[in-house]
């Protein structure tokens, strides 16, 4: 059995990730290292072949645990673990600084003194910062790093992190930089989950600013088939883009749901703009397409249609986030402006 160490497997794109692997693999054994914040659901790792998913409570910012649970001579880390939410670090940016940056730091330690094969770091296309409106400008593995939000700031942080263990040590690292990921399990705070739920209930979906930013949209399988890609094939030492070619302003997406849903576009309200929002991203993936031989296999509307059937077929789980910590979230977040 190959052992494989998964940090931030109970979220949205670990989860994904851990299903996909063991379903398509029979030698691989995960240890799925999680804090369980906010974010991390264990009912995500609901159906996993339990003799090869091994789950362990933890915090990548804590050596001892990490060293505890990291087996020696692993085949390689996997670092998805990560406070991952734009508007929560705009309130407030020293959890990302800590578990971001922090926690990338006390893993790649972790590796080297494991003797672990290969670390590959879960970064995203927001650490280059916002493309100017409808240009014809992409994002390449050239582009200069230069975030806007918090959250992208602790990300870029981790990168340089992940550079210099390999630069000053040999560790051998890969690192992707994904677009905006869509699909089953993600936390309804993040735009299509949030509107699809409030859709499904009849409450206002807000949409910050003028609607016009646009996301670079994949679906997560094909994003964790990418990264599992990017471990087998890449080169050491290479940053690796990841997107599917599929530019949509955020008022089509929402729109898109609402039709879907069969629900009137008179839900749509319009609220502040968030500070310092980026306005468009877009990834160039040719790099991972030849060197990787990766391509996307979801269209968009496949996708959302498929990920609209999981949020109704799963509405209980969705609930239980809903009466959870979430509500006081969303009550300071969104409360005053959909009054
Ligand atoms: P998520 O918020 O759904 O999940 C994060 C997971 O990390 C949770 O299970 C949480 O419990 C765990 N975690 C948080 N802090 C931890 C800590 N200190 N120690 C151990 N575990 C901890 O995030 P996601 O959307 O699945 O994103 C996963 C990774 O992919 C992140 O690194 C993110 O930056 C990156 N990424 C996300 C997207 C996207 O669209 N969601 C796009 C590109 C890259
Ligand atoms: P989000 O899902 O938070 O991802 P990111 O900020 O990392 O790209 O937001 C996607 C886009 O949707 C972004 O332009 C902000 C916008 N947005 C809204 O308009 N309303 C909302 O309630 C949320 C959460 C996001």
């Amino acid at each position: 059995m190959k052992k494989i160490f998964i940090t931030g497997g109970a979220g949205f794109i670990g989860s994904a990730f851990i299903h996909q692997i063991l379903e398509e693999s029979s030698d691989i054994e995960v240890i799925n290292f999680d804090a369980l914040t906010y974010a991390g659901n264990p009912e995500n790792l609901k159906g996993l072949d339990e003799t090869r998913h091994k789950f362990v409570k933890g915090d990548i910012c804590d050596k001892d645990a990490v060293l505890n649970a990291l087996p020696a001579d692993a085949e390689a880390v996997f670092n998805f673990a990560a406070e991952s939410h734009v508007d929560r670090s705009i309130t407030s940016a020293s959890e990302f600084v800590t578990t971001n940056v922090l926690g990338t730091q006390v893993l790649l330690d972790a590796a080297r003194a494991r003797n672990v094969k290969r670390f590959v770091h879960i970064s995203t296309d927001e650490v280059m910062g916002s493309l100017p409106d409808e240009s014809n400008l992409y994002f390449t593995e050239l582009s200069p790093l230069k975030p806007n939000s918090p959250y992208a700031a602790s990300k870029a942080a981790a990168e340089h992190f992940v550079r210099a263990a390999r630069e000053t040590f040999g560790l051998d690292t890969v690192i992707t930089r994904c677009g905006n990921n869509y699909g089953p399990r993600q936390f309804p705070e993040k735009l299509i989950p949030l509107m699809i739920a409030n859709a499904m209930n009849d409450e206002a979906l807000p949409v910050y600013g003028d609607g016009r930013n646009v996301r670079d949209w994949i679906y997560v399988e094909d994003h964790a088939r990418a990264i599992w890609l990017a471990f087998e094939r890449g080169k050491s030492g290479e940053v690796y883009n990841i997107g599917a070619r599929n530019e949509q302003f955020n008022i089509d997406v929402v729109k898109a749901i609402l039709d879907l849903l069969g629900k009137p576009h008179s839900l749509i309200k319009f609220v502040a703009d968030r500070l310092g929002h980026d306005r468009r991203y877009a990834i160039e993936a040719e790099k991972s397409e030849t060197e990787l031989g990766w391509k996307p296999q979801t269209d968009w509307e496949d996708g959302l249609r498929k990920t609209i059937r999981w949020y109704q077929e799963n509405q209980d789980w969705v609930e239980r986030i809903r009466n959870g910590a979430y509500r006081d979230y969303y009550k300071k977040m969104y409360g005053a402006s959909l009054k």
